[in-house]
Protein backbone atom coordinates (compact mmCIF):
# COMPACT_ATOMS: atom_id res chain seq x y z
CA UNK A 1 0.00 0.00 0.00
CA UNK A 2 1.66 3.29 -0.74
CA UNK A 3 0.57 6.40 1.33
CA UNK A 4 1.21 10.25 0.59
CA UNK A 5 1.16 12.04 3.38
CA UNK A 6 3.12 15.80 4.63
CA UNK A 7 7.05 15.45 5.90
CA UNK A 8 7.19 14.31 9.63
CA UNK A 9 10.47 15.08 11.32
CA UNK A 10 11.28 11.58 11.39
CA UNK A 11 10.93 11.74 7.60
CA UNK A 12 14.62 12.97 7.48
CA UNK A 13 16.53 10.19 6.59
CA UNK A 14 14.31 8.70 3.96
CA UNK A 15 13.76 12.14 2.36
CA UNK A 16 17.39 12.27 2.32
CA UNK A 17 18.07 8.68 1.40
CA UNK A 18 15.82 9.11 -1.58
CA UNK A 19 17.11 12.57 -3.32
CA UNK A 20 20.46 11.30 -3.00
CA UNK A 21 19.43 8.06 -5.16
CA UNK A 22 17.47 10.15 -7.87
CA UNK A 23 18.40 13.87 -7.25
CA UNK A 24 22.17 12.65 -7.97
CA UNK A 25 23.68 15.11 -9.31
CA UNK A 26 22.24 17.25 -6.54
CA UNK A 27 23.43 15.56 -3.23
CA UNK A 28 23.03 17.27 -0.02
CA UNK A 29 24.08 17.12 3.94
CA UNK A 30 21.71 16.35 6.49
CA UNK A 31 22.80 20.50 7.64
CA UNK A 32 22.42 21.95 4.00
CA UNK A 33 18.56 20.53 4.33
CA UNK A 34 18.13 21.66 7.85
CA UNK A 35 19.14 25.37 6.84
CA UNK A 36 17.93 25.75 2.93
CA UNK A 37 14.59 23.31 3.26
CA UNK A 38 13.26 22.93 7.20
CA UNK A 39 14.43 26.39 8.46
CA UNK A 40 13.29 28.28 5.33
CA UNK A 41 10.93 30.65 6.79
CA UNK A 42 8.41 29.42 3.96
CA UNK A 43 8.89 25.98 4.54
CA UNK A 44 5.30 23.85 5.29
CA UNK A 45 5.23 19.96 6.15
CA UNK A 46 2.25 19.99 3.94
CA UNK A 47 4.22 21.32 1.10
CA UNK A 48 6.39 18.48 1.52
CA UNK A 49 4.48 15.26 0.63
CA UNK A 50 6.21 12.05 0.91
CA UNK A 51 4.99 8.76 -0.57
CA UNK A 52 5.82 6.00 2.15
CA UNK A 53 5.24 2.24 0.90
CA UNK A 54 5.79 -0.38 3.59
CA UNK A 55 6.95 2.24 6.01
CA UNK A 56 9.69 3.27 3.57
CA UNK A 57 9.80 6.87 1.85
CA UNK A 58 10.37 6.18 -1.64
CA UNK A 59 9.57 9.15 -2.53
CA UNK A 60 8.92 13.15 -2.23
CA UNK A 61 8.34 16.43 -4.04
CA UNK A 62 9.33 19.70 -2.19
CA UNK A 63 6.42 22.36 -2.68
CA UNK A 64 7.05 26.35 -1.35
CA UNK A 65 4.92 28.91 -1.59
CA UNK A 66 5.39 32.15 0.14
CA UNK A 67 3.89 32.29 3.70
CA UNK A 68 6.01 35.52 4.47
CA UNK A 69 7.09 38.80 2.03
CA UNK A 70 9.83 39.02 -0.15
CA UNK A 71 10.34 42.42 0.78
CA UNK A 72 8.27 44.58 -1.28
CA UNK A 73 8.27 41.68 -4.36
CA UNK A 74 5.14 40.60 -1.29
CA UNK A 75 3.29 36.84 -0.85
CA UNK A 76 3.15 36.53 -5.13
CA UNK A 77 -0.12 34.37 -4.17
CA UNK A 78 -0.36 33.69 -7.68
CA UNK A 79 2.78 31.70 -7.69
CA UNK A 80 4.21 27.79 -6.37
CA UNK A 81 6.97 26.26 -6.99
CA UNK A 82 8.32 22.67 -6.87
CA UNK A 83 12.29 22.64 -5.96
CA UNK A 84 13.02 19.25 -5.61
CA UNK A 85 11.15 15.76 -6.40
CA UNK A 86 12.59 11.89 -7.05
CA UNK A 87 10.85 8.49 -6.65
CA UNK A 88 13.40 5.57 -5.91
CA UNK A 89 14.18 4.15 -9.65
CA UNK A 90 12.74 0.68 -8.19
CA UNK A 91 9.19 2.38 -7.72
CA UNK A 92 8.93 4.12 -10.87
CA UNK A 93 6.52 4.31 -13.22
CA UNK A 94 3.86 3.34 -11.13
CA UNK A 95 2.23 6.77 -10.60
CA UNK A 96 3.94 7.67 -7.41
CA UNK A 97 5.70 10.90 -8.84
CA UNK A 98 2.18 11.87 -10.49
CA UNK A 99 0.54 11.01 -7.36
CA UNK A 100 3.10 13.63 -5.23
CA UNK A 101 2.68 16.15 -7.60
CA UNK A 102 -1.09 15.86 -7.56
CA UNK A 103 -1.06 16.36 -3.78
CA UNK A 104 0.67 19.65 -4.41
CA UNK A 105 -1.13 20.89 -7.37
CA UNK A 106 -4.56 20.42 -6.20
CA UNK A 107 -3.82 22.31 -3.31
CA UNK A 108 -2.07 25.18 -4.74
CA UNK A 109 -4.96 25.20 -7.19
CA UNK A 110 -7.72 24.97 -4.47
CA UNK A 111 -5.82 28.16 -3.01
CA UNK A 112 -6.14 29.97 -6.19
CA UNK A 113 -2.70 30.07 -7.47
CA UNK A 114 -2.14 30.71 -10.76
CA UNK A 115 1.03 28.77 -12.16
CA UNK A 116 3.31 26.24 -10.54
CA UNK A 117 7.04 26.56 -11.59
CA UNK A 118 10.05 24.43 -11.64
CA UNK A 119 11.87 25.47 -9.90
CA UNK A 120 13.29 29.05 -9.73
CA UNK A 121 12.11 29.78 -5.98
CA UNK A 122 14.08 32.66 -4.10
CA UNK A 123 16.06 32.44 -1.83
CA UNK A 124 16.62 28.95 -1.69
CA UNK A 125 16.03 27.17 -4.88
CA UNK A 126 18.95 24.13 -5.47
CA UNK A 127 18.67 24.84 -9.45
CA UNK A 128 17.40 27.17 -11.46
CA UNK A 129 14.97 24.57 -13.39
CA UNK A 130 15.66 20.77 -14.34
CA UNK A 131 19.08 19.44 -15.77
CA UNK A 132 18.29 17.97 -18.74
CA UNK A 133 21.60 15.66 -19.39
CA UNK A 134 21.11 14.75 -15.99
CA UNK A 135 17.68 14.17 -15.59
CA UNK A 136 15.93 13.19 -18.99
CA UNK A 137 13.28 11.63 -17.16
CA UNK A 138 12.38 14.28 -14.70
CA UNK A 139 11.40 16.41 -18.24
CA UNK A 140 9.87 13.51 -19.80
CA UNK A 141 7.65 13.30 -16.80
CA UNK A 142 6.32 16.88 -16.68
CA UNK A 143 6.37 17.29 -20.22
CA UNK A 144 4.62 14.30 -21.08
CA UNK A 145 2.96 13.02 -17.94
CA UNK A 146 1.82 16.68 -16.35
CA UNK A 147 1.38 18.81 -19.21
CA UNK A 148 4.41 21.56 -17.77
CA UNK A 149 5.96 23.85 -20.58
CA UNK A 150 9.40 24.91 -20.83
CA UNK A 151 9.05 28.41 -20.06
CA UNK A 152 12.81 29.23 -20.48
CA UNK A 153 16.36 27.91 -20.57
CA UNK A 154 19.35 28.97 -18.18
CA UNK A 155 22.93 27.81 -18.10
CA UNK A 156 25.13 27.31 -14.76
CA UNK A 157 28.49 27.81 -15.92
CA UNK A 158 32.47 27.98 -14.10
CA UNK A 159 35.98 29.03 -14.39
CA UNK A 160 39.13 27.45 -13.58
CA UNK A 161 41.19 30.85 -12.63
CA UNK A 162 44.68 29.41 -12.09
CA UNK A 163 46.79 31.78 -13.43
CA UNK A 164 44.09 34.36 -14.16
CA UNK A 165 45.14 37.69 -15.68
CA UNK A 166 43.32 40.36 -16.80
CA UNK A 167 44.29 41.00 -21.03
CA UNK A 168 45.65 44.11 -21.92
CA UNK A 169 43.08 45.15 -24.15
CA UNK A 170 40.36 45.13 -21.03
CA UNK A 171 42.92 47.01 -18.83
CA UNK A 172 43.18 49.24 -21.74
CA UNK A 173 39.46 49.85 -22.04
CA UNK A 174 39.46 50.44 -18.09
CA UNK A 175 42.07 53.00 -18.46
CA UNK A 176 39.96 55.18 -21.70
CA UNK A 177 36.64 54.59 -19.58
CA UNK A 178 38.62 56.18 -16.13
CA UNK A 179 40.32 58.85 -17.90
CA UNK A 180 37.55 59.74 -20.37
CA UNK A 181 34.31 59.34 -18.90
CA UNK A 182 35.55 59.47 -14.94
CA UNK A 183 35.18 55.85 -14.23
CA UNK A 184 36.14 54.07 -10.94
CA UNK A 185 36.25 50.19 -9.99
CA UNK A 186 37.36 49.69 -6.53
CA UNK A 187 36.51 47.49 -3.83
CA UNK A 188 33.25 48.31 -1.75
CA UNK A 189 33.56 50.83 1.15
CA UNK A 190 30.90 52.22 4.02
CA UNK A 191 30.57 55.31 2.42
CA UNK A 192 28.92 53.39 -0.88
CA UNK A 193 26.07 51.98 1.02
CA UNK A 194 23.75 55.31 0.93
CA UNK A 195 23.62 54.81 -2.61
CA UNK A 196 24.56 51.51 -3.36
CA UNK A 197 21.61 49.86 -1.67
CA UNK A 198 18.86 51.98 -2.81
CA UNK A 199 20.67 51.12 -6.54
CA UNK A 200 20.15 47.36 -6.03
CA UNK A 201 16.46 47.36 -5.37
CA UNK A 202 15.69 49.75 -7.60
CA UNK A 203 16.75 48.05 -10.44
CA UNK A 204 17.27 44.65 -9.87
CA UNK A 205 15.06 44.23 -7.06
CA UNK A 206 14.36 42.53 -3.77
CA UNK A 207 15.88 38.97 -4.54
CA UNK A 208 18.98 40.69 -5.61
CA UNK A 209 19.13 43.02 -2.56
CA UNK A 210 18.43 40.30 -0.53
CA UNK A 211 21.66 38.27 -1.56
CA UNK A 212 23.99 40.72 -1.84
CA UNK A 213 22.96 42.15 1.61
CA UNK A 214 23.62 39.10 2.85
CA UNK A 215 27.05 39.17 1.59
CA UNK A 216 27.67 42.70 2.95
CA UNK A 217 26.69 41.54 6.34
CA UNK A 218 29.17 39.32 6.05
CA UNK A 219 31.65 41.70 4.86
CA UNK A 220 31.42 44.26 6.91
CA UNK A 221 30.41 42.10 10.07
CA UNK A 222 32.34 38.70 11.18
CA UNK A 223 33.89 37.01 7.75
CA UNK A 224 34.96 40.04 5.13
CA UNK A 225 37.55 37.47 3.92
CA UNK A 226 35.07 35.26 2.28
CA UNK A 227 33.98 38.26 0.48
CA UNK A 228 34.80 40.17 -2.72
CA UNK A 229 32.56 42.79 -3.67
CA UNK A 230 33.74 45.67 -6.15
CA UNK A 231 31.60 48.76 -7.13
CA UNK A 232 31.54 51.03 -10.65
CA UNK A 233 31.08 54.67 -9.69
CA UNK A 234 30.89 56.66 -12.94
CA UNK A 235 31.60 60.58 -12.35
CA UNK A 236 30.61 59.82 -8.60
CA UNK A 237 27.57 58.19 -9.11
CA UNK A 238 27.23 54.10 -8.49
CA UNK A 239 26.64 52.58 -11.93
CA UNK A 240 27.80 48.69 -10.93
CA UNK A 241 28.40 46.32 -8.29
CA UNK A 242 30.04 42.76 -8.54
CA UNK A 243 30.49 40.05 -6.03
CA UNK A 244 31.79 36.75 -5.29
CA UNK A 245 31.64 34.70 -1.86
CA UNK A 246 34.17 31.90 -1.86
CA UNK A 247 33.90 30.11 -5.15
CA UNK A 248 30.57 31.37 -5.87
CA UNK A 249 30.18 34.13 -8.24
CA UNK A 250 27.86 37.05 -8.53
CA UNK A 251 25.05 38.50 -9.34
CA UNK A 252 26.45 41.27 -10.90
CA UNK A 253 25.20 44.28 -12.59
CA UNK A 254 25.36 47.83 -14.17
CA UNK A 255 22.98 50.47 -15.02
CA UNK A 256 20.50 50.32 -17.74
CA UNK A 257 21.42 53.55 -18.93
CA UNK A 258 25.35 52.57 -18.93
CA UNK A 259 25.58 48.87 -20.59
CA UNK A 260 27.38 48.31 -23.70
CA UNK A 261 30.09 50.41 -22.61
CA UNK A 262 32.81 47.80 -21.11
CA UNK A 263 31.61 48.74 -17.32
CA UNK A 264 30.64 44.79 -16.91
CA UNK A 265 33.12 43.58 -18.48
CA UNK A 266 35.66 45.40 -16.42
CA UNK A 267 34.11 44.68 -13.09
CA UNK A 268 33.69 41.06 -14.02
CA UNK A 269 37.43 40.85 -14.91
CA UNK A 270 38.79 42.65 -11.75
CA UNK A 271 36.79 41.02 -9.28
CA UNK A 272 38.32 37.64 -10.50
CA UNK A 273 41.40 39.09 -10.47
CA UNK A 274 40.97 40.28 -7.35
CA UNK A 275 39.60 36.79 -6.05
CA UNK A 276 42.34 35.02 -7.50
CA UNK A 277 44.85 37.17 -5.32
CA UNK A 278 42.99 35.77 -2.27
CA UNK A 279 43.99 32.36 -3.11
CA UNK A 280 40.45 31.17 -4.51
CA UNK A 281 40.89 29.46 -7.92
CA UNK A 282 37.44 28.71 -9.33
CA UNK A 283 34.57 30.98 -9.65
CA UNK A 284 31.07 29.56 -10.96
CA UNK A 285 27.65 30.86 -10.58
CA UNK A 286 24.14 28.32 -10.91
CA UNK A 287 22.23 30.68 -13.40
CA UNK A 288 22.03 33.05 -16.51
CA UNK A 289 20.93 33.64 -19.70
CA UNK A 290 22.43 33.20 -22.94
CA UNK A 291 22.86 36.44 -23.79
CA UNK A 292 24.85 37.11 -20.45
CA UNK A 293 26.57 34.15 -21.23
CA UNK A 294 28.92 35.27 -23.58
CA UNK A 295 30.37 38.07 -21.73
CA UNK A 296 31.31 34.95 -19.49
CA UNK A 297 32.63 33.00 -22.06
CA UNK A 298 35.46 36.16 -23.10
CA UNK A 299 36.59 35.45 -19.60
CA UNK A 300 36.86 32.04 -20.09
CA UNK A 301 33.52 30.87 -18.12
CA UNK A 302 32.29 27.10 -19.58
CA UNK A 303 29.12 25.79 -19.33
CA UNK A 304 28.50 23.45 -16.60
CA UNK A 305 24.91 22.43 -16.70
CA UNK A 306 21.56 23.44 -18.45
CA UNK A 307 18.59 23.74 -17.20
CA UNK A 308 14.89 23.84 -18.30
CA UNK A 309 12.32 26.17 -16.55
CA UNK A 310 8.88 24.36 -16.35
CA UNK A 311 5.53 26.13 -15.81
CA UNK A 312 2.05 24.74 -15.48
CA UNK A 313 -0.72 26.70 -15.36
CA UNK A 314 -3.07 25.80 -12.35
CA UNK A 315 -6.43 27.24 -13.35
CA UNK A 316 -6.77 26.46 -16.71
CA UNK A 317 -5.22 22.81 -16.15
CA UNK A 318 -8.04 22.28 -12.90
CA UNK A 319 -11.14 23.32 -15.79
CA UNK A 320 -10.17 21.74 -18.39
CA UNK A 321 -9.27 18.56 -16.99
CA UNK A 322 -11.06 18.34 -13.84
CA UNK A 323 -8.30 17.69 -11.97
CA UNK A 324 -4.19 18.13 -11.90
C1 LIG B 1 10.73 12.15 -12.50
C2 LIG B 1 10.33 11.05 -11.53
C3 LIG B 1 10.06 11.65 -10.17
C4 LIG B 1 9.03 10.38 -12.06
O1 LIG B 1 8.51 9.50 -11.04
P1 LIG B 1 7.49 8.31 -11.38
O2 LIG B 1 6.91 7.87 -10.08
O3 LIG B 1 8.17 7.30 -12.20
O4 LIG B 1 6.39 9.06 -12.27
P2 LIG B 1 4.91 8.47 -12.65
O5 LIG B 1 4.93 6.99 -12.64
O6 LIG B 1 3.91 9.11 -11.77
O7 LIG B 1 4.76 9.03 -14.14
C5 LIG B 1 3.63 9.79 -14.54
C6 LIG B 1 3.68 9.99 -16.05
O8 LIG B 1 4.84 10.78 -16.38
C7 LIG B 1 5.40 10.30 -17.64
N1 LIG B 1 6.74 9.76 -17.41
C8 LIG B 1 7.33 9.48 -16.21
N2 LIG B 1 8.58 9.01 -16.40
C9 LIG B 1 8.76 8.99 -17.74
C10 LIG B 1 9.84 8.59 -18.56
N3 LIG B 1 10.98 8.12 -18.05
N4 LIG B 1 9.71 8.71 -19.90
C11 LIG B 1 8.56 9.17 -20.45
N5 LIG B 1 7.50 9.55 -19.71
C12 LIG B 1 7.61 9.46 -18.38
C13 LIG B 1 4.44 9.26 -18.13
O9 LIG B 1 3.44 9.88 -18.90
C14 LIG B 1 3.87 8.71 -16.85
O10 LIG B 1 2.61 8.13 -17.00
P3 LIG B 1 2.55 6.58 -17.55
O11 LIG B 1 3.53 5.78 -16.73
O12 LIG B 1 1.10 6.19 -17.27
O13 LIG B 1 2.90 6.62 -19.00
C15 LIG B 1 11.45 9.98 -11.45
O14 LIG B 1 11.80 9.57 -12.77
C16 LIG B 1 12.70 10.44 -10.75
O15 LIG B 1 12.80 10.33 -9.52
N6 LIG B 1 13.70 10.94 -11.51
C17 LIG B 1 14.98 11.38 -10.93
C18 LIG B 1 14.85 12.59 -10.02
C19 LIG B 1 14.75 13.88 -10.78
O16 LIG B 1 15.10 13.97 -11.93
N7 LIG B 1 14.33 14.93 -10.06
C20 LIG B 1 14.21 16.25 -10.61
C21 LIG B 1 15.45 17.04 -10.44
S1 LIG B 1 15.20 18.77 -10.71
Amino acid sequence: MMEIRAYRGEDEAGVLGVWGQTMTHDRLTPDVFRCKVLLDANFLPAQLPVAVVDGQVVGFALGLTRQVPLFLQGLEPEKSWITAFGVLPEYRRRGIGRALFEYLLMRWAGEGRQTVEISPYTPNYFTPGVDKDAYPEAVQFLQAGLGFEVDTEAVSMGLNLSGFQIPAEVRELERKRATEDGLEVRAVEAADLPDLMPFIARYFGWDWFRHLQEYLLEYFGDSPHQITFLVARLKGEIVGFCPQRRERFGPFGVHPEVRNLGIGRILLFRCLEAVSSRQTYFSYFMWTEENAARLYTMAGYRTRRQYVLLRKNLQSATQTEGAV
